[in-house]
């Protein structure tokens, strides 16, 4: 087979010459602009799983590779005046170049030609190989010529980066946080050699602006650097090589291959340097793509091995790039966590990419999770002063003379049980077996303010006599028999009303006895749903009444706290969203308008609900939607106003504005969301979605993105989640009611043996990991 490869970077070689040792009879050339010895940049580094693959694919490589690398352990972050260290992350650093010559030494050995100094311009000319292999780097030559079949979407973020070199020798991945007249600068620096470091600065452009150094020589950026990193240089010089400041590409291709063309490496697909996985992404995906084509035996199935290696990869990558961007983002909105205590705001630039989560960090270092540990229990964070030392999860929480006692929530749950909006014993079986269970806070289903506000025939209400008994004595079982505190969350349904039950046709009309809707704007929800009509100023008028009348109810039932529902597409979510409120009075229009009467509603019900008493609101943060919607800056927009107007808790939810709303899921998905409204309107969140552990829970705690953490479906399957938490974690924090005791120390007992176990196999791995490794490499 003839194959020419464009690029003889890091992915077009490795591939190289895993193609030509397994198959020397191929005639494989790479094609590279640069000479032998030309190389940009200084370091890369690679992490141990990435160097197990590597070791799989070509053991003779990964010797010289391994035999050069800088190895550390130890990460330091250096903020305001403090360093703080922590270790296990266990990373590789090796020169570009190294890892380069190590690459071409390997492929020239197996017989593939490299023409250095060789600028390729004409595509075409090397297609009629039987595969073309795009390996060209960032700035792909490939990919822009046949973008029409790639069809390639570029991102380009808006911090600017520098890459420099540094003599200075560091004893582990560095980052270092600046802050001067112009703004905030990052450097992130990593040691590559016995005498070489790696240093990216990247800053805002607006901070690159005020230091007057966005089209700066390169001189003169590495003397303000050194100024401004005076301190960690230690006397050292920065080194520059193309060092211009850039602002980093995303790179996303909806194919990667085309004919007999691929793309390979940052060509295809490129992951922000934060998470240092651009190098393992060309490596990985040239041993992918050798993989699939080791499967094909004529040039006639190259087309289809290509879709199969597109297929086999894609997701891995996907899951890195969602990583990179992750991580890139916090750095972007570093400004957001700069009056963290250092403590936090190492943790929150650990856990950003959710990869080191609070027991990960256990296992990689237990004693920074000790210092976190005692330094969250320390924390004053809205408690009533309780200061033992127990996992952030377990630390009570207080919003105005309310304490919670852990942050772990039942979310709000439709049960579609009720009779008339009566709770009944299905109410109280599930709400009573969940308080029971551990949770600090119960938050009850969506309950109706009037019979024409509920979503279903089956929903709770709170607008009659009956309504109030039925909640009383749900309340009374929890306050009785849990710590558990109670919160009713009221809501209109709006236009999502008058529907089936959710485990029916969810959100659908009824069959038969449809009541009249009513929303911000006569738009249905599916077009063939029931048009609702715009809210009359009578109406709005009746819809507050029913809200203050519910609230009054709540108090009278004995509920801890309540919760506005102004999330899901329901109705005062309808009136903040821009795509559902389409009113050209003082209701509709700007987000001021947009928020009048949601806020009217808050203001009415704060008026009767006892001032002692917090109040939550649960809004949909974005809509999920393009163009005019909801999106994260009005999110936190909403949260400041509410604020202002005595909220104490924002619940962020977020979507189901309309059916096309298109949430991107993954672990603890909305909490981004949280975390921007908790530390830019400065208001406690409870974050929700997709959150399912305790391992979670104490994460988002720790790290500030939000003060409670609701979980729902788990709480379906699990109502004993805390108590279970509880007893993996050793506490006795939680109140066991007497008719259960007698299992509580034997759930101890097993989370400990189970624990024991864990450990005792964990080690055995490890030794026998090693054990193979030693076999492997000798
Ligand atoms: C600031 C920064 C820091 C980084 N740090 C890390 C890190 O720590 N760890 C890590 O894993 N990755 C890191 N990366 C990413 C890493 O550099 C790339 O992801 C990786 O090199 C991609 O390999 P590649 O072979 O796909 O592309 P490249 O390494 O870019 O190779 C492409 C090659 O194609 C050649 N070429 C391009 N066009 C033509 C043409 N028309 N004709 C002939 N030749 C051509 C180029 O000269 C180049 O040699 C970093 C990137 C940046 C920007
Ligand atoms: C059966 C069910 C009913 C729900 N009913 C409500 C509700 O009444 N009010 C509300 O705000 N959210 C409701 N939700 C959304 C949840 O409160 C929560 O936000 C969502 O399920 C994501 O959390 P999870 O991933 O932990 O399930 C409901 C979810 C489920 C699964």
């Amino acid at each position: 087979m003839k194959i020419n490869i464009v690029g003889g970077g890091p992915a077009g070689l490795y591939f190289a010459l895993l193609r030509k040792c397994a198959f020397p009879a191929d005639d494989v050339t790479v094609y590279e602009r640069n000479r032998a010895d030309d190389t940009f940049g200084f370091g890369i580094v690679l992490s141990d799983e990435t160097l197990a693959n590597l070791r799989l694919a070509d053991v003779k490589s990964y010797r010289a590779i391994r035999a050069s690398f800088a190895y550390w352990d130890d990460l330091y972050t250096h903020f305001k005046g403090t360093v703080v260290h922590s270790t296990g992350h266990g990373f590789s650093g090796l020169g570009r170049l190294a890892l380069l010559d190590i690459l071409r030494a390997r492929a020239e050995e197996s017989g593939v030609r490299i023409r250095y100094g060789t600028e390729v311009s004409d595509i075409e000319s090397l297609r009629s190989a039987d595969l073309l292999v795009g390996s060209d780097g960032i700035n792909s030559l490939v990919r822009g010529q046949f973008a029409s079949a790639f069809q390639p979407n570029i991102d380009l973020r808006r911090n600017k980066f520098v890459w420099l070199g540094s003599t200075l020798p560091l004893p582990g991945f560095t980052y270092a946080f600046k802050e001067n007249a112009c703004g905030i600068w990052i450097a992130h620096a990593y040691q590559y050699g016995r005498h070489g470091s790696t240093i990216v600065v990247e800053t805002s452009p607006e901070t690159l602006g005020q230091a007057g150094l966005e089209s700066a020589t390169e001189a003169r950026t590495a003397a303000y650097l050194e100024d401004l990193f005076a301190q960690e240089l230690k006397g050292h010089k920065l080194i520059t090589n193309r060092s211009l400041w850039r602002s980093f590409p995303v790179v996303r291709c909806r194919k990667w291959s085309h004919e007999n063309i691929v793309l390979l490496g940052d060509a295809a697909h490129t992951a922000h340097f934060s998470i240092g996985s651009g190098t393992k992404l060309a490596l990985e995906g040239a041993i992918a793509l050798h993989d699939s084509l080791k499967q094909c035996i004529s040039p006639a199935g190259i087309a289809g091995a290509l879709k199969a290696y597109e297929a086999q990869r894609r997701e891995e990558v996907e899951k890195t790039q969602h990583a990179a961007d992750v991580s890139l983002r916090w750095f972007e909105n570093v400004p957001r966590y700069w009056n963290m205590h250092p403590t936090q705001f190492n943790f929150s630039l650990l856990s950003r990419s959710k990869q080191v989560t609070y027991e990960n960090l256990r296992l990689r270092d237990p004693r920074l999770l000790q210092d976190i540990e005692r330094w969250y229990a320390s924390t004053g964070a809205g408690t009533s002063g309780s200061t033992a030392v127990v996992p952030p999860m377990f630390k009570p929480l207080r919003l105005r003379d309310l304490e919670i006692q852990n942050r772990v929530v039942v979310s709000a749950m439709c049960q579609y049980s009720a009779t008339e909006g009566v709770p009944n014993d299905w109410h109280l079986m599930h709400l009573g077996s969940r308080a029971v269970g551990g949770a600090g806070l119960l938050i009850t289903e969506m309950t109706a303010i009037s019979a024409d506000a509920r979503i279903t025939p089956g929903c709770a209400g709170m607008y009659s006599e009956e309504h109030v008994a039925a909640w009383s004595r749900v309340v009374r079982f929890v306050h009785e028999h849990s710590m558990a505190r109670m919160c009713l969350q009221l809501g209109h349904a709006g236009r999502k009303g008058s529907t089936q039950l959710g485990w029916q046709e969810i959100d659908r009309p009824l069959l038969e006895g449809n009541w009249p809707l009513v929303s911000a704007s006569s738009l249905p929800y599916f077009a063939d749903s029931q048009t609702p009509r715009a809210a009359t100023r009578v109406d709005m008028d009746s819809i507050r009444d029913a809200f203050v009348n519910a609230a009054r109810m709540a108090e009278r039932a004995g509920f801890d706290m309540i919760e506005l529902h102004m999330a899901h597409g329901y109705l005062l979510a309808n009136f903040l969203s821009p795509y559902t409120n389409r009113r050209t009075d003082e209701y509709g229009g700007a987000l001021e308008n947009r928020l009048r009467f949601p806020l009217e509603v808050f203001d009415a019900v704060r008026a009767v609900w006892p001032e002692h008493k917090p109040m939550s609101v649960r809004i949909s943060a974005v809509d999920w939607l393009p163009g005019e919607a909801l999106h994260e800056e009005d999110a936190v927009e909403i949260a400041r106003s509410l604020k202002a107007h005595g909220c104490d808790l924002i619940d962020v939810s977020s979507g189901q504005t309309a059916p096309e709303s298109a949430p991107v899921y993954g672990r603890m998905y909305q909490t981004p969301f949280s975390e921007q409204i908790r530390l830019e309107a400065d208001i406690p969140t409870i974050a929700v979605g997709a959150i399912t552990s305790a391992d979670q829970v104490n994460t988002i705690i720790a790290s500030g993105r939000a003060d409670l953490c609701a979980l729902a479906r788990p709480h379906l399957s699990d109502p004993n989640f805390t108590l279970r938490a509880a007893a993996d974690y050793g506490v006795d924090v939680c109140a066991w009611p007497d008719q259960y005791v007698s299992a509580k120390s034997q759930l101890v007992s097993q989370a400990r043996r189970a624990k024991t176990d864990q450990q005792t196999q964990q080690a055995r791995m490890r030794e026998l990991q090693h054990f193979q490794e030693r076999a492997r490499d000798e």
